[in-house]
């Protein structure tokens, strides 16, 4: 099966496809021409819509290395009958110490902390210094989403003595349950994890962050559009919160306004960029396309489209 690829994926897997293409450059535009031929498609949660689809006559599958997928029209790839997969159950450990990590560096203002020093700042003894944080342990964590990565990072967050409370939108007697403005209004720390689809684009909007308390943290490594990112801006300017953002609206751009800021650290889309996350993700898209090319039943396919 042919393949075409906007990345060369890490891990041994990779290295079991015979027929593979790399094509360099900033995705869509790098597509410039029809490939007839290309059977398979794989993509980082890169653009994936009908002008694509119409370069790649042949495509029976689009392979994703990442669990999002709000790039891909799944709808116009179901309508011409290929199939989208995606690579669940691998990077939830891996996104939720990512997220812990950024809760820890804003909070305790770790990565503000190296660079006073990298810069020749550090002049205050520590006793006198006004360089304090707050710690997570006795801190309130509001999960916003609470499936894979949700619950792993509620795990690892108990561990540190934070009480936990979440929100979702399935129903629960759950004591630790409280709706999204109760959350924010009660939570020291907020981190996000839920996918990007319509209903959720936007959830943290410009009134919602305003009922973050005073000091909050809010920490995001699912997608930036789910935040109104001016809003956040707003308030991050404003010091009132800080902020621990591994995600963006526009990657890889950053807004300009963030750059000076102290009270937020800033991560390059690092979720789930480890070595053991990364391999287990290529095995899993390597082995779809395996299963397409035998005519089995793929893995991991996010929706059956009608053939
Ligand atoms: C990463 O952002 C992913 O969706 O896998």
């Amino acid at each position: 099966m042919k393949v075409l690829a906007t990345t060369r994926l890490p891990g041994p897997a990779w290295d079991e496809l015979a027929d593979v293409e790399l094509v360099e450059g900033d995705w869509p535009e790098s597509l410039s021409r029809p490939r007839p031929g290309v059977e398979a498609l794989v993509v980082t949660n890169e653009t994936v819509d009908s002008a694509v689809l119409e370069l790649l006559p042949d495509l029976r599958l689009v392979a994703n290395f990442a669990v999002g997928y709000d790039r891909i029209d799944v709808a116009a790839c179901a309508a011409r009958g290929v199939a989208v997969t995606n690579t669940p159950g691998v990077l939830d450990a891996a996104t939720a110490e990512l997220a812990v990590g950024l809760m820890l560096a804003a909070r305790r203002r770790i990565a503000e902390g190296d660079r006073l020093v990298r810069d020749g700042r550090w002049s205050t003894r520590w006793a006198e210094g006004p360089f304090l944080g707050r710690q997570l342990g006795g801190a309130t964590l509001g999960l916003v989403g609470m499936g894979r990565t949700g619950s792993a990072v509620a795990g690892r967050a108990a561990a540190l003595g934070m009480r936990v409370l979440f929100n979702r939108r399935r129903d629960t007697a759950d004591p630790a349950r409280r709706s999204l403005d109760d959350l924010l209004r009660e939570a020291d720390v907020v981190s996000l994890h839920v996918p990007l689809t319509p209903e959720t684009e936007g959830l943290l909007s410009r009134g919602r962050l305003r009922l973050l308390r005073d000091g909050a943290t809010l920490v995001n490594t699912s997608r930036g559009a789910v935040v109104d990112e001016d809003a956040l801006v707003d308030e991050l300017v404003a010091g009132r919160i800080s902020a621990g953002l591994d995600v963006f609206v526009h990657e890889p751009r950053v807004p300009e306004r963030l750059l000076g800021l102290p009270n937020v650290v800033l991560t390059p889309h690092l979720g789930s960029a480890t070595v053991e996350t990364r391999a287990a993700m290529a095995r899993i898209v390597v082995d779809n396309i395996l299963a397409a090319e035998r005519g089995e039943r793929l893995l991991t396919e996010v929706i059956r489209p009608e053939r």
